[in-house]
């Protein structure tokens, strides 16, 4: 059996996963089940990426050793998937000594082969993304979050992409789906074509990662340690070159210039497509930490079973796209599509048959459904074999609705009142025809519903596990007549929308309050000290940034409230709303560096953002006065 090796990122432990991680998952690991289905040994990978700045800075904030914090997030990670149905077949944690030898063998096949080079380096870099920005000054944001560059010098090894830029693009000429969609293989064609830098891959100024066979204390560059994560979760085996790396589209340029050049330099085989997939937003923002927008599966999941958020986020957002999550629209979609759609056609269908003919699958067929299901079979192979999972998803609803439409036009609830030849014969064919068509559409999703789908085919009697179902033998008449049905039970139950809705908010919010409390935060505000006073650790919570206010606008109907975008050197100025309005005017307002309270958890106020508070002084019955400076002061700068 031909192999499809696929991927997804090694997911950072700086912080436990969210549904912009489970999205990615999700969509490999149904990429996994569909490649299955076209008979292949398909290979699903995810695993952790350890190392580097972020996590050790984020162990510190919780007072851990980096190798616990990885161990209680990695954790997390696996325990998520096994949760959410996701099989993981192969995975590595970057920590592991396996992965050590791997990386250090690469990086000797790049030194040996004159790819690699002693070097020194002054420069701006992003912490957050662990980044050299070479263009920046000192104080420049970095160009991929907004966050304010340091200053590093370092003496460094070196990679020479610069040697690679021919090649990489005469790989992206002769392998025009390397990188898909097309739109970020351009971005990635326009970006080579500049030409390339040279890439530091040593970092000498941290601790937490693997160790350079050179001498000196070196460690290497995260994204080159992680990349390797990739060939060493199958090291001995005959599974690389991966198939498809799936991953999101902000780590494109890591994915499709930096990891093609390594292996070229290692003369290794290179990947065979990488696909990114869009954000996953929230409230209309990309969901992050710093954001303080973050959704997890875990509530989703108990109120509405693993099944509906892959349903969900595969129909919902072309994939490739930005998409936006809503838990109104998850719980509206599944009650149109699932409890409404799937669920109904099922209980109806498997009913009727009970009633009407005791339980045993009659013979017939109608040739028009018959081909539309067809039709299906095909459309749905080649719209996930492109990824393009809503396309096909929609094609098996299109069946279904076709279906419903057809029991209705042959109301088997009347004719079976008819005891008639002619009748009966009209029933089973409308009997048949929706039992075949349901199986065909539950083998269909199996890849998106792999709680459900099983579910449905053994109440349809199939003894063969719907996992065995390949497109090469699956087409209509492959019901066997005859065959009894199992026991009918609803498997999409509808649920209610305000109520579901509140109980996943709730949720939501003590899981992450349990999840603060398993990496040792503690959630509950810190008692004050004996004298009063709080400590300095407790100041340092609070991120007071300076701020220039760009636009200023009174907010309708609230006397008191100016509704402001800020910039605090973040890539798009912040929403804030403030009490100020009686006070200031618009135009006093627009220019002025103010100070803001720049890590509060955002809300709405009067259903417009307000990510961030500004300080200002105010006595009883007075008006408030803002803060502000005589010098002048980058926007950005932080007060402590
Ligand atoms: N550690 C690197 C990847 C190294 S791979 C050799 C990393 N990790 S991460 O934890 O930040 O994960 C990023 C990936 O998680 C994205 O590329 C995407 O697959 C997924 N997502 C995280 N948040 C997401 C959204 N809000 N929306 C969609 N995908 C999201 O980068």
């Amino acid at each position: 059996m031909p192999k499809y090796y696929l991927t997804t990122p090694l997911y950072y432990v700086n912080a436990a996963p969210h549904i912009g991680h489970t999205y990615t998952t999700m969509a490999a690991e149904t990429i996994a089940r569909f490649q299955r289905m076209q008979g292949f040994d398909a290979v699903m990978f995810t695993g952790t990426d350890e190392h580097g700045q972020k996590v050790e800075r984020a162990a510190e904030a919780m007072g851990k050793s980096p190798q616990e914090f990885a161990d209680a997030i990695s954790a997390e990670f696996r325990n998520q998937w096994e949760k959410l149905n996701i099989r993981v077949d192969r995975t590595i944690r970057t920590t592991d000594p396996r992965h050590h030898r791997v990386v250090r063998w690469l990086f000797q096949r790049c030194l040996d082969n004159g790819f690699i080079y002693k070097g020194s380096y002054t420069g701006q870099y992003c912490v957050y993304d662990e980044l050299y920005v070479n263009e920046a000054k000192p104080g420049d944001p970095c160009p991929e979050c907004g966050r304010t560059t340091e200053t590093v010098t370092e003496e460094n090894y070196f990679f020479k992409l610069s040697a690679f830029t021919e090649r990489l693009l005469e790989l992206y000429e002769t392998q025009p789906d390397f990188i898909l969609p097309e739109t970020r293989r351009n971005e990635v064609l326009s970006f080579v074509r500049q030409g390339l830098n040279d890439l530091s891959i040593s970092r000498t100024t941290l601790k937490w990662g693997i160790p350079l066979p050179v001498e000196g204390h070196h460690v290497f560059y995260v994204w080159f340690d992680a990349l390797i994560g990739y060939m060493s979760a199958v090291d001995g085996e005959d599974l690389w070159p991966a198939d498809l790396h799936l991953i999101g589209k902000e780590i494109v340029r890591f994915h499709a210039i930096f990891w093609p050049a390594f292996l070229m330099a290692a003369e290794l085989p290179l990947p065979k497509r990488i696909f990114a997939h869009g954000w996953l937003l929230f409230e209309n923002d990309k969901m992050s930490k710093s954001r303080g927008n973050i959704v997890r599966a875990e509530p989703i999941r108990e109120v509405m079973g693993a099944d509906a958020l892959r349903y969900f986020l595969l129909r919902e957002i072309v994939f490739g796209q930005d998409g936006a999550f809503s838990y109104d629209a998850l719980v509206n979609r599944y009650n149109s599509d699932l409890a409404n759609g799937l669920g109904n056609l099922a209980s109806r269908t498997l009913t009727m048959i009970g009633q009407y003919r005791g339980g045993a699958i009659p013979e017939g067929g109608e040739t028009e459904i018959a081909a539309l299901a067809n039709d299906t079979i095909r459309t749905v192979r080649g719209a996930f074999g492109r990824f393009e999972f809503s396309k096909g998803l929609e094609a098996v609803w299109a069946l279904i609705s076709a279906v419903d439409k057809f029991i209705v036009q042959m109301a088997p609830w009347k004719v079976w009142r008819q005891r008639d030849d002619a009748s009966q014969r009209q029933l089973d064919v409308t009997l048949y025809t929706a039992a075949e068509a349901l199986r065909i559409a539950t083998a269909l999703l199996a890849p998106v519903l792999p709680q459900s789908a099983p579910k449905i085919w053994a109440q349809l009697g199939m003894t063969e596990p719907i996992e065995a179902v390949r497109f090469d033998t699956l087409a209509w008449g492959g019901l066997p007549p005859g065959q009894k049905v199992g026991e009918v039970s609803g498997v999409f139950p509808r649920i209610e929308l305000k109520e579901a809705v509140a109980k996943m908010r709730a949720m939501e919010e003590q899981v992450t309050a349990g999840q603060a409390a398993l990496l040792g935060k503690k959630t509950e505000p810190a008692p004050a000290p004996a004298d009063g006073g709080i400590g300095i650790e407790d100041f340092s919570k609070v991120e007071l940034r300076v701020a220039q206010v760009k636009t200023a606008e009174r907010v309708k109907g609230a006397d008191k409230l100016m509704h402001m975008k800020v910039d605090i050197g973040e890539a798009e100025p912040r929403s804030i709303v403030a009490g100020i309005a009686e006070a200031y005017t618009p135009e006093q307002l627009v220019n002025r560096k103010v100070v803001i309270v720049a890590n509060l958890q955002p809300r709405k106020l009067r259903g417009i953002e307000s990510n961030g508070m500004i300080v200002a002084a105010s006595v009883e019955g007075g008006k408030p006065v803002l803060a502000g400076f005589h010098e002048d002061i980058p926007v950005g700068a932080r007060l402590k």
